[in-house]
């Protein structure tokens, strides 16, 4: 509550032109003899990036093993067949090649393997905390999650999605090329820049004390993204824009801005998880959707911030009074995300929740969070539900 903070951020960042092909170099600097290379669907084998890195640990003589399939949303059922191809194997490093998703299962199979009696599913269930984590490195190739940098891991199964957070699975190093996210798809790097906006969002609109500099760093973020994302619509094969949402991504989701602003309110990103554990939506595109219903609903908890916000970020004039400004930026901002194709409510996102539907994403979110979420307005199931209708609309 007084600005006191911790920031832990140990991975190694090695960023630019081609560093994936010293993926071996750096297992091997962090110790690992015997490597799971952990990827998703096509897009690694296809742009042969997947082939350069293990190209990479033959060169340095590292013994690997390759299990791909993991896939958006990641499901606990690839997680526990990593394990077992890992346990047989006789794995000690997890190397993780793609997204957010990749990162993430390449996560749990760390914690499954460090405590290997137990099952790893109690971590996300919250009936155990962690105590052990297999090194994981990265090379990442969508910036969206940050989760390259992250303490936290989320993992789909049954009709939940559920995250852990620790320290012990922020990776030991991440290779950040920014060249491999050209051959993205639009959808996805829009996907990913209204993700990187909405973690240091969910850490902006807060009450409680802040610091003028984290602050700074954040709005700075926050409109840096927002100009490269529109010059990546446009010209998705520019390296510079590319390089500063990558960069981006990363320091969105390590704490950097957050550091004194208390812990965050993380409403919009458990009421997203819900969608996804439902309807297997893009988790950016979720967000989206959520922001606004969610802003008009908080807003009047956290005027001070939403002014802020508008005036800082949005560009927004002063208006007569702060109630019209912070709804010019709430505007402005959902005009923002519909410029790079990105769904402001739930119909634009593909969805059409029935009445009982909004009330089980509600009845979800609230057993998740534990009963209550947020910072900017602490939000109960009635809250949630209200918001997911307004959205709904
Ligand atoms: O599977 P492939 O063929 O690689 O295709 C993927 C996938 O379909 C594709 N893709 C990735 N890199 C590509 C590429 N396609 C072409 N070229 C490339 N270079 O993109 C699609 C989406 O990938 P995914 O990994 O699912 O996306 P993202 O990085 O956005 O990760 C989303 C997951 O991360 C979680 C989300 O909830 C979601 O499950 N999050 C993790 C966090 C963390 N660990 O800190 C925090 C976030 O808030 C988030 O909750
Ligand atoms: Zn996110």
């Amino acid at each position: 509550m007084n600005g006191d903070f911790t920031l832990y951020t140990p991975t190694k960042v090695v960023f630019g032109h081609d560093v994936e092909i010293s993926a071996g170099a750096m297992v091997k600097a962090f110790g690992g003899k015997k490597v799971l290379i952990h990827y998703g669907g096509k897009s690694a084998v296809k742009s042969g990036l997947l082939k350069r890195v293990q190209d990479s640990l033959t060169a340095e003589e590292i013994d690997y093993v390759s299990l791909g399939g993991v896939v958006p949303n990641p499901r606990l059922e690839k997680v526990y067949e990593g394990v077992k191809l890992c346990k047989a194997y006789g794995v000690d490093f997890i190397l993780a090649v793609g997204g957010g998703s990749v990162i993430d299962s390449a996560k749990a199979i760390a914690y499954a393997l460090a405590e290997p009696e137990k099952d790893v599913k109690e971590l996300y269930e919250h009936t155990r905390a962690p105590k052990a984590c297999f090194p994981i490195g990265v090379v990442l190739t969508l910036a969206a999650s940050g989760s390259e940098m992250s303490d936290s891991s989320v993992i789909s199964y049954e009709d939940k999605k559920r995250g852990v957070n620790s320290d012990l699975c922020r990776p030991k190093f991440a290779l950040m090329d920014p060249a491999l996210t050209k051959t993205l798809p639009a959808y996805q790097t829009a996907a990913g820049c209204s993700d990187i906006l909405m973690h240091t969002m969910e850490r902006y609109f807060v009450n409680g004390h802040r610091m003028e500099l984290t602050d700074a760093i954040a709005e700075g973020l926050l409109k840096t993204v927002m100009r490269y994302a529109v010059v990546l619509r446009d010209d998705p094969e520019n390296y510079e824009a590319r390089a500063e949402i990558m960069w981006a991504g990363s320091l969105s989701h390590n704490g950097l801005t957050g550091c004194g602003n208390d812990a965050g309110d993380w409403a919009c990103h458990r009421l997203e998880h819900e969608l996804g554990a439902l309807y297997d939506v893009t988790h950016g595109a979720g967000l989206t959707a959520m922001w606004g219903s969610w802003a008009r609903y908080v807003m009047h908890n956290c005027m001070h911030r939403f002014v802020r916000f508008a005036m800082y970020v949005m560009d927004v004039k002063p208006c007569p009074t702060d109630e019209e400004t912070a709804i010019k930026g709430i505007e402005a901002t959902e005009d923002f995300f519909r410029s790079i194709g990105m769904p402001t409510n739930l119909s634009e996102l593909g969805v059409s929740p029935s009445e009982d539907d909004l009330k089980l994403l509600a009845k979800n979110c609230a057993v998740a969070v534990g009963g209550k979420v947020g910072s900017a307005m602490v939000l109960r199931e009635s809250d949630m539900e209200a918001i997911y209708k307004m959205a709904a609309k």
